[in-house]
């Protein structure tokens, strides 16, 4: 039968798998690899009803004598023509792309490398990519408030102060909705609240636990970190307690501090990230959150933290700003690189789980550092000033936003680090589902 031109049985319960130059009549026919033998068949359950009408009238109508079609050679044959000089035909030999008019003659340089050729097509340049990003490198810092609204930050275009009971939630939910499933909270306190020792950190109905408690009750597998440092709570805008002569005190916000991430730890905080910048920090917390039997509760610390311009916007958003005097006893002197392993040093010895670099492009260099000498995870804040710059920019036809954006965050993961604290979370999440950088 496999000699024969013709095949008259029809086929049963298998289904080619390359059919496309056959006839439907004759793929009932020549399911079979006697018949047809260069086909690739494989098992059909939805044929099974054609085995029951093998003698149907209309399986006898399709079982007439069909013409086949001529076999390929075989591999012998094709080796055969070739070694005999007759190769098949294939596409000519592409043409020299001609250079512009007035282009010079030259003689190509003798190189033994051009980098170059690794970047010469979008497959190749994929290929040889060295750093990727994807949305759960992303942490997105939310601001909250007492009221039901949420209200536009007029210096951080598309950032608001959330509504807690639900634009916070519909915050997460679009989020997460985009891959990005950690957040950490910062809330606008009502003046009437704040104090000169900040004791509304650590009230356990305080807006900050409300939300957590909130959060992991709709969201029970959410990461959130939390800020700890006194400055929404302090009537005079500092990160610390303030003595009579202007100093921040060490020890005694260190105190308060450590009774601020009790509370938000037992609301249901996953990470405390102190942002203080005060000595010893890292150590206390470590030992009053294991104490009160939190020690499943990491630790984000703020390791080089600069004394920067570039918070501007967030202090309008919080409504934070130092009533007097500035952050530079205790936030880093933005001149200084080796000091920033000196407080890398202290938060490994003291426990900190996660180190940090804020703000993060004017500081690449330094999370390149930290990077080089530590092995824990480094996290880099892109702050509201990096964020702002950006979308003033495009919003000024100065720049293409969504490309400055992506190769702003590409940027720092690249300097080295690991998660990224960053504004752009959400826009940035659905642009790196759009394509890839
Ligand atoms: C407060 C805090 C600040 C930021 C995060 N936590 C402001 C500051 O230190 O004055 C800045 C974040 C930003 O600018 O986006 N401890």
């Amino acid at each position: 039968m496999a000699a024969s031109p013709v095949c008259f049985r029809p086929h049963v319960g298998l289904r080619f798998s390359r059919s496309a130059s056959v006839s439907n009549s004759s793929r009932a026919q020549f399911g079979d690899r006697a018949c047809y033998g260069h086909l690739v068949f494989a098992p059909c359950k939805g044929r099974e009803s054609s085995s029951r009408n093998r003698n149907s009238s209309s399986v006898r109508a399709i079982a007439e004598p069909v013409i086949r079609k001529p076999a390929p050679p075989t591999i012998e044959e094709s080796e055969a023509a070739v070694v005999a000089g007759n190769p098949p035909p294939a596409p000519p030999v592409p043409t020299k792309p001609k250079a512009p008019e007035g282009t010079p003659v030259i003689t190509p340089l003798t190189l033994t490398s051009r980098p170059r050729r690794n970047r010469r097509s979008p497959a190749l340049r994929a290929a040889f990519q060295e750093t990727l990003i994807t949305p759960a490198n992303f942490i997105l810092p939310l601001f909250v408030h007492e009221g039901e609204q949420n209200t536009p930050i007029g210096a951080m275009p598309g950032c608001y102060r959330l509504g807690w009971r639900h634009g916070l939630i519909d915050e997460v939910y679009k989020a997460r909705d985009v891959g990005v499933n950690s957040v950490v909270l910062f809330p606008k306190v009502p003046d009437a609240l704040k104090t000169s020792s900040g004791d509304e950190a650590f009230n356990p109905d305080g807006l900050v636990p409300r939300c957590i408690r909130l959060l992991k009750d709709k969201f029970p597998d959410l990461v959130i970190y939390t800020d700890v440092a006194l400055d929404p709570y302090s009537s005079d805008g500092h990160d610390g307690i303030v003595r009579e002569d202007g100093v921040i005190m060490n020890d005694e916000t260190v105190h308060q501090l450590c009774k601020q991430a009790v509370a938000q730890a037992r609301a249901g905080a996953d990470v405390v990230s102190p942002s203080d910048m005060m000595d010893g920090r890292v150590g206390a917390i470590r030992r009053a959150l294991d104490s009160e039997g939190y020690t499943d509760v990491s630790i984000m610390a703020y390791t080089a933290k600069y004394a920067s311009a570039f918070y501007g916007p967030f202090r309008e958003a919080l409504d934070s700003n130092p009533r007097f005097g500035d952050k530079n006893t205790y936030q880093m002197n933005p001149a200084n690189y080796r000091e920033a392993l000196i407080e890398t040093r202290a938060d490994e010895a003291e426990g900190a789980d996660i180190i940090m670099v804020k703000p993060a492009m004017p500081y690449l260099d330094v999370i390149r550092l930290l990077r080089d000498n530590s092995s824990l995870p480094v996290s880099a804040y892109q702050v509201s000033g990096e964020y702002s710059m950006i979308k003033a920019a495009a919003a000024a036809g100065m720049l293409d936003e969504k490309k400055a954006m992506l190769e702003s965050l590409l940027s720092i993961r690249r300097a080295g680090a690991d998660v990224i604290l960053t504004y752009f979370a959400i826009p940035a999440a659905q642009a790196l589902s759009a394509e890839r950088f």
